[in-house]
């Protein structure tokens, strides 16, 4: 290849190269040791000095206009990447934000805080108590002996016995399987009158269906005065319940069987002729449970309850499954 024609075929490919790595494939080919310009140089030695001279010339002109163009093309393509880099980086203020998932309160955490606030406003006090319970407050301390058939009523988890503490081996520890126990925690420490609602998870070795989970929430209710009678209870129960559910609804009230409580009664409740749901347990406070408790059952009378948050609940927003609250499932939950 002639100068010339060295020079046309590097402007070629220059113009042509798209990155500055092909360019400097371009620049080793034309312009590195042993290539094509460079080529040249040497040949000029078995020139004669007239003709060594003028291609010389020649030859480094040809070099100069090449790196040249190769200078001038580099610049060129960085100043490609420069944009593109920018281009890419730019943040564009004006499209919309990614909206972040915000969390909710669970239905049961709704109900709870509007059950306790409508009993907060009746002079009830919140009490919490203990979910891991003793044998003695979940059973002996209401009225529930051992080997007692009643206690069948509460399939219970029992803790294995080398998981208890060892100061207190002669108790048998338990799940509690309802809020009763705090009743007598409490009256242990307080004197009456008193008045005190407690919420909390129970636990029952059962087996689960619509309406039963082996945990699930309570809400106690205890009221101890002079002359607390059934008929205070009742107006108590139904305020709540209206208020809790805002539409009319109907109350049933049973007789019942519960060793802590004497009379004892069930209270189902429906609404708009639907079927009755069995909501609470409930009765006036056993004379065996004041003295459990240290007070003396011929100064005080109460009346307790123990009310299904999960079926309050049910009923409020006409869930048919009490095992959808506790699925974790993001379709039902998303819904509150
Ligand atoms: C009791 O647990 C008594 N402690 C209630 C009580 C308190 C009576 C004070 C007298 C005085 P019972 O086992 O019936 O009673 O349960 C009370 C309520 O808890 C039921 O009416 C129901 O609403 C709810 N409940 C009971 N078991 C389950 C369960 N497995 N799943 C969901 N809710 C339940």
């Amino acid at each position: 290849m002639n100068l010339k024609e060295i020079k046309i075929k590097a402007k070629n490919e220059i113009v042509k190269a798209r990155s500055l790595k092909e360019l400097n494939e371009i620049y080793k080919k034309y312009l590195g040791k042993k290539r094509e310009i460079t080529r040249i140089f040497s040949s000029l030695k078995k020139l004669s000095e007239g003709e060594r001279k003028k291609l010389g010339k020649e030859a480094n002109l040809v070099k100069r206009e090449v790196e040249e163009m190769i200078k001038e093309k580099s610049k060129q393509l960085q100043e490609k990447l420069r944009k593109q880099k920018i281009e890419k980086e730019k943040i564009d203020v004006t499209r919309p934000g990614k909206k972040l998932e915000v969390g909710h309160l669970h239905p049961l955490t709704h109900v709870q805080r509007e059950v306790l606030e409508i009993f907060q406003s009746m002079g009830f006090s919140v009490v919490l108590g203990p979910e891991l319970e003793t044998e003695w407050y979940n059973f002996d301390a209401l009225n529930i002996p051992k080997d007692h058939p009643a206690r069948d009523m509460w399939d219970t988890f029992w803790l294995q016995p080398e998981s208890q503490m060892s100061n207190v081996k002669s108790q048998k520890f338990l799940l509690r399987t309802h809020t009763s126990p705090v009743q007598i925690r409490y009256m242990e420490k307080h004197n009456p009158p008193l008045r005190i609602v407690v919420p909390g998870r129970c636990f029952r070795h059962e087996a689960t269906d619509a309406s039963h989970e082996i945990q699930f929430y309570q809400l106690e209710g205890l009221m101890v005065d002079e002359n607390v009678s059934a008929a205070n209870f009742r107006a108590v129960i139904e305020e709540f319940l209206r208020r809790f559910f805002k539409t009319p609804i109907e109350i049933r009230l049973r007789p019942s069987y519960f060793p802590f409580t004497e009379p004892s009664f069930e209270v189902d409740v429906r609404r708009e002729k639907e079927k009755w749901i069995e909501m609470m347990g409930a009765g006036m406070v056993h004379p065996k449970v004041f003295e459990a408790a240290g007070l003396n059952p011929k100064e005080w009378q109460g009346f307790a309850f123990g009310v299904g948050l999960d079926r309050l609940a049910m009923l409020r927003y006409k869930i048919n499954d009490i095992r959808l609250f506790y699925s974790g499932d993001l379709r039902f939950l998303n819904q509150f």
